[in-house]
């Protein structure tokens, strides 16, 4: 495992981050995951173009073009070694005394990189669901390091025996808390169309062009929840996970079991507990 910090390559247990860091104090900034694949980036333009796209969308400055994020991730490969690998880029706002105004223009934005040996496959025993109310924000196309709804959401999903969560909003199937959502119907695979709601997974991307090779009609759709019965398979995609098949989907207390969902449940903290 190699890290790397502004400019230096180190051990990523070492403490080399200020407390007034951005990205600590108000999660103020983006990141990417990027598996690599004997040794080379699988996939890399598409990362480092939603990279700059999400630092656009939250007015943070790029510290480097599209070819100064290539060099440092090669570089940093190279120097870990490593054939099969994550790797996880970040970068934020930087580091100046905490104020929720933007600092001066003078700060500079820090990026953090670490790269983590993976095993060549991942696991791909069948997964489950839960389904759980989409309580961020309306800006979820924006790679952020916001992620605590995200992080509920999936530890609900483990703490019922589920791998991933299936978020809903407005009545609709969106996507998961760390992957794309995808379902099988009449033979066409449908997802979500990327609006501001969904993160436009690179996985997502990859299959869609798949899909486009091979002749396989795709809709770019929401489903509503309502219709989760009528699909003939289920799968979600991610860097890291690659394309997961489903196959079970539990239901969240709040939306009550499968056979009666509707759209409009009540918000978890409007469900008075147990006297
Ligand atoms: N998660 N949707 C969300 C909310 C995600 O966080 C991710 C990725 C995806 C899939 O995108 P991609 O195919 O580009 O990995 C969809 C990363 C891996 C993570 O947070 O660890």
């Amino acid at each position: 495992v190699i890290g790397y910090y502004n400019g230096k390559f180190l051990d990523p247990t070492s403490s080399v981050v200020p407390i007034e860091e951005r990205g600590h104090e108000f999660g103020d900034g983006v990141y990417e995951v990027i598996r690599v694949y004997g040794g080379q980036p699988f996939l890399l333009d598409w990362h480092i173009e939603r990279l700059l796209n999400s630092l656009h969308a939250i007015r943070i400055p790029s510290p480097h073009d599209a070819d100064g994020y290539k060099e440092l991730i090669v570089s940093a490969i190279q120097r870990s070694a490593e054939e099969e690998a994550s790797i996880y880029l970040q970068v934020t706002r930087g580091a100046a005394a905490r104020n929720h105004l933007f600092p001066a223009d003078t700060t500079v934005p820090s990026v953090s990189l670490v790269v983590r040996p993976l095993s060549a496959k991942p696991d791909q025993k069948p997964g489950k669901l839960l389904i759980q109310p989409d309580e961020r924000w309306a800006n979820s196309y924006i790679k952020t390091l916001n992620l605590l709804p995200n992080i509920l959401a999936k530890q609900a999903a483990h703490d019922a025996g589920a791998d991933e969560a299936l978020l809903v909003r407005d009545g609709h199937m969106i996507e998961s808390a760390s992957s794309n959502l995808w379902f099988v119907r009449d033979g066409k695979l449908i997802t979500a169309p990327t609006d501001r709601f969904i993160l436009p997974g690179i996985t997502r991307r990859y299959v869609l062009e798949l899909a486009g090779q091979l002749d396989i009609p795709v809709e770019q759709v929401k489903l509503p929840l309502s219709e989760l019965s009528s699909v003939d398979g289920i799968f979600i995609t991610g860097t890291i996970l690659e394309i997961l098949p489903i196959e079970s989907v539990l239901s969240h207390p709040v939306f009550g079991p499968l056979d009666t969902l509707q759209s409009g449940s009540p918000h978890p903290l409007d469900v008075k507990p147990e006297e």
